[in-house]
């Protein structure tokens, strides 16, 4: 038993709403693109490298100094252009980026990825609560 009278606007709305993605994001003034990252608090201009390097590279950047200090013993700081960085979330990266969850996480979730770094160490929210960290 078929109705006729359905299977042709069935099967248009069908497509319409496969397509949907598509020409939504056309019509749609608010494209998708990368989420606005707020530049951190206090006034800083740079990050240790430039921010397309950062982008591209942080997540090696810090495997790289996690590496160099619990494997190799190296707790020594990292100077970028004269200027003396710990090598640490909590030492770096969190002093500017005091906002990990409107930043990373920001980020992060419009990338689906989900760094299990927190696991452990601290947010600075969490530091503020007056959590203690291990370092
Ligand atoms: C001295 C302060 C400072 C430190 C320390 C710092 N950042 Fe940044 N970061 C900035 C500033 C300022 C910008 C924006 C720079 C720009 O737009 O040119 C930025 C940009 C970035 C970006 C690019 C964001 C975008 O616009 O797409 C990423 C990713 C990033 N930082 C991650 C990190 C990570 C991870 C660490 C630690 C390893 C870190 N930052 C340490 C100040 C800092
Ligand atoms: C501009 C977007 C952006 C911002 C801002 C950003 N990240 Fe990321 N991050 C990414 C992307 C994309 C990946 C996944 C890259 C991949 O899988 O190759 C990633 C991966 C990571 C990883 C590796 C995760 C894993 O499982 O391998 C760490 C660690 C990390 N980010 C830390 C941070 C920290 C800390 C901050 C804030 C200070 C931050 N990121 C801010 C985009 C960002
Ligand atoms: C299972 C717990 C755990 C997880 C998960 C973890 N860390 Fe750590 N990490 C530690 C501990 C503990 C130390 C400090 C050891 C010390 O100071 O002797 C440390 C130290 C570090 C250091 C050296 C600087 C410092 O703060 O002492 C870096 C860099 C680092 N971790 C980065 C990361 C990143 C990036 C991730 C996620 C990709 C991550 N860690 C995930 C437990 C963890």
């Amino acid at each position: 038993m078929y109705n006729k009278g359905l299977i042709v606007p069935g099967l248009i709305i069908l497509v319409l709403l496969v397509t949907f993605p598509f020409w939504f994001d056309a019509f749609s003034a608010t494209k998708s693109t990368d989420p606005t990252v707020e530049p951190p608090p206090g006034g800083e201009q740079h990050c240790i490298y430039p921010a397309d390097e950062m982008r591209a590279e942080h997540m090696v950047i810090l495997n790289e100094w996690r590496d160099d200090v619990l494997r190799n013993g190296n707790r020594g700081t990292v100077t970028v252009d004269g200027k003396v960085y710990g090598k640490g979330l909590q030492l770096a990266c969190m002093k500017c980026h005091t906002n990990k969850e409107e930043f990373c996480d920001r980020c992060h979730t419009y990338a689906s990825v989900t760094p299990y770094c927190w696991d452990c160490h601290l947010t600075p929210t969490q530091q503020k609560a007056g959590l203690k960290e291990a370092n």
